[in-house]
């Protein structure tokens, strides 16, 4: 086959904030391939719509570490969360010096709004409410390398503690791929829970293979549930109503119009992001009322420009903003947790392997990611693996490996993947019981043992991982919430 011996200076896997953002840092002179599994805007950057959190000014830093380090619950990388609150400056500095715009006043001062955790406004927002998709546009113009779309990586070729490059699913063949390094920047695990904010493609393989292969998650019980989301909407991913809404001033309220935050946390609706979703969850259950989203308090001009996605979105469903009040549920939102690496991204044991972004865990978000602090992940951390890449520069003898057909679904797959969506959500959402974890992994492990396609194979690897590591971890700690049996 004629691509088999294609071999690039860097392949990348995923095309959000972390993968575009590494593909530039490398530069137009390098060869660099980038793999998509569907559209290059299937990625949660793309979703993001609240912004980037960022220190304001140098002073700024210290607290920006401290607010991270507070919602983290003791689990962060101090040195991660030192790294990215003081690169990130430079990293957000750098995008706007290459043609990012942000929203400013009219003067033309950046705009910074507050967020859940945040002792202060310090969220650069662009479009109103749809930064990622406006920082994912700015990165894809600017991208001048190689982007493979419709793809699945079914492999990776690590050998002797150097991975080789990677088998991908592409138009119906099965292709090999080679490279000087490759970087995983395939975002976290939506798809494996029945609710949830991310794009549709996400759906944790990645994760599963690199337990195949041998490499460690880490922190995997640290799952991160949205307190607002809009779930009556058709389609897997749900709608996200962006925290900026009650750091704006949006109000929580139930069916008779109390504000009942206010009884699990002084600080209501600028709670944690963790609190308010336990909250929700646990009010609804307990007084079995609906849960709203109130922005009656907007003036409706200021609302259409500030939240414009939100704003479309609703209205396409029938909602008259800021006057409806739109019923509301928490929804699986983030991994904090992932692919082990260092400092710079690098997946330890193996040579040439990195993963960035959401995929994954360098503990710069501990326990509980601190609201925004993804998409600044992404930039800092990527632009470290490609420096750590470009530095050590590796001797690189190429290794071929045969071009193997894979089966990738059978069947059964669709409905065991319904059923392990609904699994997740009940036994490893947003209240966990030891017990009901350990039906699950029971389940899990049954699941495996089936007649089953290499992707959910994958998928299940890293349900079960998580199911594992929430049944390890017996006390709860930020957003693992694990109680006694039948004791909220
Ligand atoms: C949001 O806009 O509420 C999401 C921001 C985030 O996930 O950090």
């Amino acid at each position: 086959m004629k691509l088999k011996n294609e071999i690039y200076d860097a392949i990348i896997i995923g095309t959000g904030i972390a993968g575009l953002n590494a593909a530039a840092t490398f530069g137009k002179e390098k060869n660099i391939l980038l793999i998509c599994k569907e559209n290059s805007w299937d990625c949660n950057t793309f979703y993001a719509q609240g912004g980037v959190a960022v220190a304001v000014d140098e002073e700024d830093i210290a607290l920006h570490i401290k607010d991270t380090l507070e919602a983290g619950a003791g689990l962060c990388d101090k040195k991660a969360v030192e790294i990215m609150c003081r690169d990130g400056r430079e990293a957000i500095d750098d995008l706007i010096r290459r043609g990012m715009e942000f929203d400013t006043d009219e003067e033309g001062n950046l705009l910074y709004t507050k967020e859940a955790a945040h002792s202060r406004n310090r969220i650069l927002h662009a479009g109103g409410d749809a930064t990622g998709r406006y920082i994912h546009r700015f990165l894809m113009r600017e991208n001048p390398h190689r982007l493979l779309y419709n793809s699945i990586v079914t492999d990776l070729f690590i050998e002797d503690g150097y991975c080789h490059g990677v088998r991908v699913f592409h138009k119906n063949e099965f292709r090999n791929y080679y490279a000087k390094a490759v970087i995983i920047a395939s975002g976290g695990v939506g798809s494996i829970y029945e609710y949830h904010t991310n794009a549709s493609s996400i759906s944790a393989d990645m994760q599963g293979l690199c337990i195949e292969k041998g490499c460690d998650l880490r922190d995997m019980e640290m799952m991160q549930f949205h307190p607002t989301v809009f779930i009556h909407n058709k389609g897997a991913r749900k709608q996200l109503l962006t925290e900026a809404l009650r750091g704006e001033g949006a109000h929580i309220v139930d069916d008779t119009g109390k504000r009942f935050l206010f009884e699990y946390d002084a600080r209501g609706e600028l709670s944690p992001r963790s609190m308010v979703s336990r909250a929700i969850y646990d009010w609804k259950q307990k007084t079995g009322r609906e849960v709203y989203l109130n922005c009656s308090m907007f003036d409706e001009e200021f609302f259409r420009h500030r939240f414009p996605t939100i704003y479309h979105n609703l209205k396409d469903l029938g909602f008259n903003l800021p006057y409806d009040e739109i019923p509301i549920s928490p929804a699986f939102h983030y991994a904090m947790g992932g692919i082990e690496t260092d400092l710079n991204g690098k997946v330890p044991g193996v040579e040439n392997l990195y993963a960035v972004g959401e995929a994954a865990s360098t503990r710069v978000h501990g326990a509980n990611r601190l609201a925004s602090n993804s998409l600044l992940e992404g930039l800092v951390f990527s632009r470290r693996a490609v420096n750590d890449i470009l530095r050590r520069d590796v001797y690189f003898h190429v290794k071929q490996f045969p071009i193997k057909e894979e089966i990738l679904e059978k069947p059964i797959d669709k409905a065991l993947k319904n059923r392990l969506r609904s699994l997740m959500w009940e036994a490893a959402g947003i209240i966990r019981e030891k017990e009901k974890l350990q039906e699950a992994l029971e389940e899990i492990e049954k699941m495996l043992k089936k007649d089953i396609g290499k992707l959910l194979r994958l998928r299940l690897n890293t349900s079960r991982n998580i199911v594992k590591s929430a049944i390890y971890r017996e006390e709860p700690l930020g957003a693992h919430y694990i109680i006694q049996k039948g004791n909220a």
